[in-house]
C-alpha cells in the first residue's frame, strides 16, 4: 500500500528537488526532512511492513515528554496501555551524512561520521528490530510495534511504541549491588549488545524489573535486566571493533566481567533460534547490511560455540568475539 502523497522514486529526485526549493527560497533542509519521511514510508510499504494504528496529531499532541535523549522519546496512553512514542527525527545534520553517504558511493568509516547521522529516520524500524532480536535472546522486552503518526502538515510520520513497563528503574537513576541482579538476563542481555552492535547499551538504556523466579528463600535476586532503546543497533559503518564493543568494559557489565558464561548452555539454542529466525518475517525489517551484520555476527557466535572453550568470563568472550570478527573482516577484504 502507498500512502497518500508518497512517491517511491523520491529519493532519486532530492537535488533537483532542493535546487528548486533554493530558488523560491525556501528552506532546503524542509525538503529533505520530508524526502526522509518519503523514504521510509516507502521502505514500509515496500517490505510490507505492518502498521495498524494510526495515531491523530491531536492524540500525540497529549503526549508526555521524556526527559535526556534526542530521540524525542514520549509516553501516551492508548488502546488501554501506556506506551513509549518514539518518533522519527528528522535533522539536517542526517540529511547532509545521508546525501554524502549515498552519494560518494564510498565506505565511510566510523571516524568520519557520528553517531548522530545513524538514520534517525529510522529509528523506529531500528526499534521493532532490536525488540525482534532482544525476543530471539529470550529476553523479557515489552511488546512494540510500529505506528503511523498524522503530522500538522497532514503527511504521516512513523514511530514505534513500546508498552511502557511502570515497574521498571533504569540503571542510571538507581544503586543495585550486582548480586541482586539476575544473572542469566545479565548475560543474555551482553549477548544482545554484542550480536546487535549496540553502541548505546550505556546503563539509561538498561532497566530493572522485579525478578519473579523460584521463591527461595537464600534468593538474594530481586531484579531481571531489560535492555531498551534499539536506535543505534548495527551502525551504518562498518568500523565499530573494538572501539564500541570495549564499552561493555566499562559501564553497566564491568561489574559482571569475570562471571562465567557456560558456552553451550547459551550459544547452544540461541545460534539455532538466530539461524532458524533468518526465513522469519522480520527479516524485513532489515536493510541489506543490517542482514550482512547479523550473518557475520551470527558466524561468530557458531565459531565460539564450535570452539574448544566450555567457559568464557564475560570479558573473554568479549575479546574472542571481536578476535573472529577481525578475522571475517579481513576475509572479505
Ligand atoms: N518500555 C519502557 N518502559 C519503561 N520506561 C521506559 C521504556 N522505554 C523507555 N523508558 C524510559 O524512557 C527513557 C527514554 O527512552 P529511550 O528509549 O532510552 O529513548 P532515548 O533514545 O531518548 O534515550 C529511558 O531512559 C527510560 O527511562
Ligand atoms: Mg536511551
Amino acid at each position: 500500500m502507498e500512502l497518500p502523497g508518497v512517491n517511491s522514486n523520491s529519493s532519486r529526485n532530492t537535488p533537483e528537488i532542493q535546487k528548486s526549493a533554493e530558488k523560491e527560497g525556501g528552506d532546503p533542509c524542509k525538503i529533505y526532512e520530508m524526502e526522509q519521511v518519503r523514504e521510509f514510508a516507502s521502505f514500509v510499504s515496500n517490505n510490507k511492513l505492518s502498521v495498524k494504528t494510526k495515531i491523530t496529531s491531536q492524540e500525540f499532541q497529549e503526549a508526555d515528554r521524556m526527559e535526556g535523549g534526542v530521540s524525542g522519546a514520549m509516553k501516551l496512553r492508548y488502546e488501554g496501555h501506556l506506551k513509549i512514542i518514539k518518533p522519527q527525527v528528522l535533522t539536517k545534520v542526517f540529511s547532509e551524512n545521508l546525501k554524502a553517504l549515498t552519494s560518494s558511493g564510498k565506505h565511510i568509516s566510523h571516524a568520519n561520521v557520528s553517531e548522530s547521522d545513524d538514520s534517525f529516520a529510522h529509528f523506529p524500524r531500528k526499534e521493532l528490530l532490536g525488540w525482534h532480536i532482544a525476543r530471539i535472546f529470550a529476553l523479557d522486552v515489552p511488546d512494540t510495534e510500529l505506528v503511523e503518526i498524522e503530522t500538522e502538515l497532514g503527511e504521516s510520520k512513523y514511530a514505534s511504541a513500546q508498552i511502557f513497563l511502570t515497574d521498571a528503574v533504569s540503571m542510571i537513576n538507581t544503586k543495585v549491588e550486582p548480586y541482586k541482579i539476575d544473572l542469566n538476563s545479565v548475560i543474555l542481555t551482553f549477548l544482545f549488545h554484542l550480536f546487535t552492535e549496540n553502541i548505546d547499551g550505556h546503563t539509561g538504556n538498561i532497566l530493572l524489573i522485579p525478578y519473579e523466579g523460584e521463591d527461595d528463600e537464600e534468593d538474594l535476586v530481586e531484579y531481571k535486566v531489560i535492555p531498551i532503546d534499539y536506535g543505534l543497533i548495527y551502525p551504518r559503518h562498518d568500523s565499530i571493533y573494538p572501539k564500541e564493543f570495549s564499552l561493555l568494559k566499562k559501564g553497566f557489565f564491568h561489574s559482571f566481567k569475570t562471571k562465567k558464561i557456560h558456552i553451550h548452555r547459551y550459544l547452544k539454542p540461541l545460534v539455532e533460534k538466530l539461524e532458524n529466525a533468518l526465513n522469519a518475517e522480520f527479516c524485513n525489517l532489515m536493510t541489506s547490511q543490517e542482514k550482512q551484520l547479523y550473518h557475520r555476527n551470527l558466524t561468530g557466535l557458531q565459531r565460539i560455540l564450535g570452539g574448544e572453550e566450555s567457559s568464557l568470563s564475560l570479558n573473554g568472550f568479549l575479546d574472542t568475539f571481536v578476535a573472529h570478527l577481525m578475522m571475517e573482516l579481513k576475509d572479505e577484504h
